[in-house]
């Protein structure tokens, strides 16, 4: 198989954590706490060094100030209605998941804040002066994403996030597709929430991910409960993690994660980038017939700029064909597994012009090489020399 739809999820994984994980869950495998016998401290420190590894990617001096939940969303959803209050107004964008939009257009459609969602420009941005001209007195919040999951560009957030701070708001960014793939300055780039999930570009398993919760941020808990820990107090401890942490946490996958994310560190993010670009501009220079597809600004981009600004997803659609019926042919015809439809971002194809039927996304991860996109390629000329 040829699998290209790693914006959904990476697949394979690097060897080390399948391993890693099979590791821990025969050897170690205990309830992490902090006051127990060895195999629960064992995987409390598992979780700790998972953490220190996580802050170390994402450029976050304090360690604790990773929390784990089960994956972006679950982060998303605890920073938005973690922060935000009756009265307060948010911003965001269309080129937004569903992760994002549906709690933020809950909250709106419930009268308990106003909502601006701004335009994108022509080459698939947030202009950061439409973010500036958007503030009202009573903005706590901005929540956008750091690279969208149809277009694949990366967004301008150290320009939004300085933004933000002048104007005393909070800056959610939702890293999805970011997180191991585009280096991230945290601390840096004026962030005070980062959403990640462990299952795509941090090669981890899924079930995983959560949020990065800035010195700014207060986040109320929305998840209470057991802490492996001082179980005297009547309430949730203030601190972190483990204010936002109650329950039991994925401990086998987060043993995966940290595998995944060790890879990554060894290799360095910053040669993710340029690897998922080649591949991105294989597949563009190896069709026969480029200009039946619809790039949607990309191909330009990709050939002659070697895809500056994005990263290795890119939404096309064959002239004459529905992008659910390419991605039929494309995974019965030729084994290719590939993303047609929506992506769970309405707003973004509104924005493109190809709601509702949606694209084809194709997208690489740090195991797919170069035959691969050359074999995709050649499929597509298959599909359209019919
Ligand atoms: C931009 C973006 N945000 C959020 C999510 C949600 O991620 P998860 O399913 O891991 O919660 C995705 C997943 O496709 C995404 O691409």
């Amino acid at each position: 198989m040829i699998y290209l739809d790693n914006a959904a999820t990476s697949f394979p994984k690097p060897e080390p954590v399948y391993r890693g994980m099979e590791e821990f869950v025969r050897t170690a495998g205990a309830n992490p706490g902090r006051g127990g016998h060895r195999r629960a401290v064992e995987a409390e420190s598992m979780i700790t060094d998972t953490r220190r590894l996580l802050a170390r990617l994402f450029g976050c001096a304090r360690p604790e100030r990773i929390v784990f939940g089960h994956n972006a969303t679950d982060g998303l959803n605890m920073a938005i209605k973690g922060v935000l209050r009756a009265g307060d107004h948010a911003i965001t964008s269309v080129l937004e998941h569903n992760s994002v939009s549906r709690p933020l257009n809950q909250l709106e459609q419930d009268g308990v804040i106003q909502l601006t969602r701004l335009p994108a420009t022509g080459d698939h941005r947030i202009d950061p002066d439409d973010v500036a001209r958007a503030f009202r007195p009573n903005t706590r919040l901005v929540a956008l994403t750091h690279v969208s999951n149809v277009t694949g560009t990366i967004q301008p957030i150290a320009a939004i996030g300085a933004i933000a701070r002048e104007r005393d708001a909070l800056f959610l960014i939702d890293a999805a597709q970011s997180a191991g793939v585009v280096p991230i300055e945290f601390d840096r780039d004026g962030i005070d929430l980062l959403a990640f999930t462990g299952h795509k570009g941090l090669c981890g398993p899924t079930g995983t991910g959560g949020l990065v919760v800035g010195e700014r941020a207060a986040v109320r808990p929305w998840r209470e409960g057991g802490t492996g820990g001082d179980s005297t107090r009547p309430v949730q401890p203030e601190e972190l993690p483990h204010r936002l942490e109650g329950g039991t946490p994925n401990v086998f996958g987060i043993a995966g994660l940290r595998e995944g994310v060790r890879v990554l560190l060894g290799r360095g993010v910053d040669t993710v980038l340029p690897h998922e670009r080649d591949l991105i501009k294989t597949f563009v220079t190896s069709l026969r017939r480029p200009e039946r597809l619809s790039w949607y600004g990309a191909d330009r981009v990709i050939t002659e700029r070697n895809g500056e600004g994005r990263v290795g997803l890119v939404s096309a659609n064959l002239e004459g064909f529905a992008p659910a019926e390419v991605g039929a042919i494309l995974d019965e015809q030729f084994d290719i597994a590939v993303r047609p439809g929506l992506h769970c971002a309405p707003y973004a194809h509104k924005h493109l012009g190809t709601y509702p039927q949606g694209t084809v996304r194709l997208s690489v991860g740090i195991l797919t090489t170069a035959d691969d996109m050359r074999r995709a390629a050649a499929a597509y000329d298959d599909i359209t020399a019919g």
